[in-house]
């Protein structure tokens, strides 16, 4: 397939690595290359399959709005914009194309959302939730979009929605904890991102998947497809 990866960033460069070894043709455009989504014009983009973004929570919303004009599919891995997700998904919607988001591409964390999601019944039972979030330094958003996910997740269960508490600090790639206390005993679910690598092949496997499909998909409800 042809792919148009946006942001040459830690992990947009990791993505455009995974897409050329899994035999796609790739073409990369940065900031100076692509301000206000100036090179996202309907000529630039009639041979590309699939848009892939991993910029910025500034840049992302001209980014899709240039995409879904030009009637192209887009993976949106950028997080830091889900106030806007609303009038994107209705955007989506009329204009025919398809879009697909997640604030965590990885298999491993969406099946640590199925493991929190079981374990949200805990706050039925006198246990008091939390969620911890650690990202390196360099992040722009806090909550990061992965724990705000989860902490939907856990109200979807329980009703109730847990407070979510950021570090930034150092190289950490992401790491989230999941954490139901009670005076009997504690129950601690984490997961831990080893490199940014699961979040590049699963973004792959999602603009793999998007491909030919309209309408406005959440990663969490088609990873076991993809
Ligand atoms: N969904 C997931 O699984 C997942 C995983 C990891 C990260 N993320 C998210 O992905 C985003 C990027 O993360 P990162 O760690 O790769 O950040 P990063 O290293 O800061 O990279 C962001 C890149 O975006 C580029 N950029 C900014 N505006 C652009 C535009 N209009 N067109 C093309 N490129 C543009 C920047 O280019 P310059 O360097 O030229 O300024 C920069 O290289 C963040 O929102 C992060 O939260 C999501």
């Amino acid at each position: 397939m042809n792919f148009l990866i946006l942001g040459r960033g830690k992990t947009g460069s990791l993505v455009t690595e995974v897409a050329r070894e899994r035999g796609h043709e790739v073409r990369v455009l940065g900031a100076a290359e692509n301000s206000h989504a100036s090179a996202l014009t309907p000529n630039a983009l009639a041979d590309i399959d699939v848009v892939i973004d991993f910029t910025t929570p500034h840049a992302v919303l001209e980014n899709v709005a240039a995409c879904v004009l030009a009637g192209k599919n887009i993976v949106v891995g950028t997080t830091g914009w889900y106030n806007e997700l609303p009038r994107i998904k209705q955007m989506v919607e009329k204009s025919g194309s398809g879009l697909l988001y997640a604030a965590n591409f990885s298999i491993g964390v969406n099946l640590f959302f199925e493991i929190a999601r079981t374990a949200s019944t805990a706050l039925r039972h006198q246990y008091f939730g939390q969620i911890f979030e650690r990202h390196h330094a360099h992040k722009k958003d806090a909550p990061s979009g992965t724990a705000m996910a989860l902490q939907r997740v856990v109200q979807d269960i329980s009703g109730a929605k847990v407070e979510i508490t950021s570090f930034r600090e150092g190289d950490v790639v992401g790491m989230h904890e999941l954490v139901f206390d009670c005076p009997a005993d504690t129950i601690y679910l984490c997961h831990n991102a080893k490199s940014r690598r699961g979040f590049a092949e699963g973004a792959i496997r999602a603009a793999e998947w998007l491909a030919g499909k309209a309408g406005f998909f959440d990663f969490k409800d088609v990873w076991r497809e993809v």
